[in-house]
């Protein structure tokens, strides 16, 4: 087991991502703290926890609340007396132009997709400083690294969350803190549903090839085991990155044809 007795804080463990990591940790040995908004799915992800043998702790919370975050984070912490591991997992999808979009869908998706994250890193980094080390893993997305139309907010909260990984590596280094950013391609979850669209997207061609949560999950606990910097699954994901730097203008052609479908 790789992280016997380590305690895992996870957002959006509800569903999808978040909820395939809470249970792969558990199957490593980890215990779990889940957070979430809907409180009935939490309990029945704990029980199914429990049934793993680890302890689990479901935290309703909206994380757009800077407080309530704050309070699962200290709440799981005094729980377990201990926090070695942050999911900043919990985020949600934007279809719409930007000549356009509400500025209140904007400001939704950036404080659940970039400043929750960084409100759950202040919160958990005394623990981390205390223990003298911890991991933080921020969800991103393949569209953190390259641009798509119509989906121009939510590649925003992305970068910035890309790049804010960046910046804490470096910063937390030396208090032994080390951050991985995921970049998932498509996964096949409750994203497209939850997102707030202003345009239609097509389920069929965005199911299509997609990833399960459980490989991503997968590949997030191995990175965690290797301290990795960076995941970006499938693969095939760098070279769209390396397009984007390469020959921007192919880049744009491709996302162009790809959202236009
Ligand atoms: N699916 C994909 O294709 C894909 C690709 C790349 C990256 N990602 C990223 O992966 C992460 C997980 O997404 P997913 O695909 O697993 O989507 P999902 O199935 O829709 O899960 C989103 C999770 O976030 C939680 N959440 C939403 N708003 C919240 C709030 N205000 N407070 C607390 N929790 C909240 C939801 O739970 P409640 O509704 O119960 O609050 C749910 O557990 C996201 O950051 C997403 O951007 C997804």
């Amino acid at each position: 087991m790789k992280f016997k007795n380590k305690v895992v804080f996870v957002t959006g463990a509800s569903s999808g991502i978040g909820h395939a990591l809470a249970v792969e940790f558990a199957r490593e040995g980890a215990h779990v703290a889940a957070v979430a908004r809907d409180a009935a799915r939490l309990t029945a992800l704990s029980d199914q926890l429990r049934d793993l043998g680890v302890d689990a702790l479901a935290l309703p919370c909206d994380i757009t609340q800077r407080e309530a975050l704050k309070a699962a984070v200290d709440r799981a912490a005094s729980h377990f007396r201990r926090l070695d591991i942050l999911v900043n997992n919990a985020g949600r999808g934007l279809y719409a132009p930007l000549a356009t979009v509400p500025f209140e869908d904007f400001d939704e998706v950036m404080n659940l997709n970039f400043w929750a994250p960084l409100w759950a890193i202040q919160s958990a980094l005394p623990y981390f400083e205390r223990q003298q080390g911890g991991v933080i893993v921020n969800i991103s997305s393949i569209l953190g690294k390259v641009d798509f139309p119509w989906m121009g907010a939510y590649c925003a909260t992305k970068h910035a969350l890309n790049s804010i990984s960046n910046t804490l590596r470096m910063e937390l280094k030396e208090k032994h803190v080390s951050v991985l950013t995921v970049c998932p391609g498509r996964v096949q979850t409750e994203f497209q549903q939850n997102a707030t669209k202003y345009r239609p997207v097509q389920n069929s061609s965005w199911s299509a090839g997609a990833l399960s949560p459980e490989d991503v999950a997968r590949a997030v606990i191995q990175g965690v085991w290797t301290r990795k910097r960076e995941i970006v699954i499938p693969r095939a994901g760098w070279l769209l990155a390396a397009v984007q730097h390469l020959a921007p203008g192919l880049a744009d052609r491709l996302a162009f044809a790809f959202s236009s479908k």
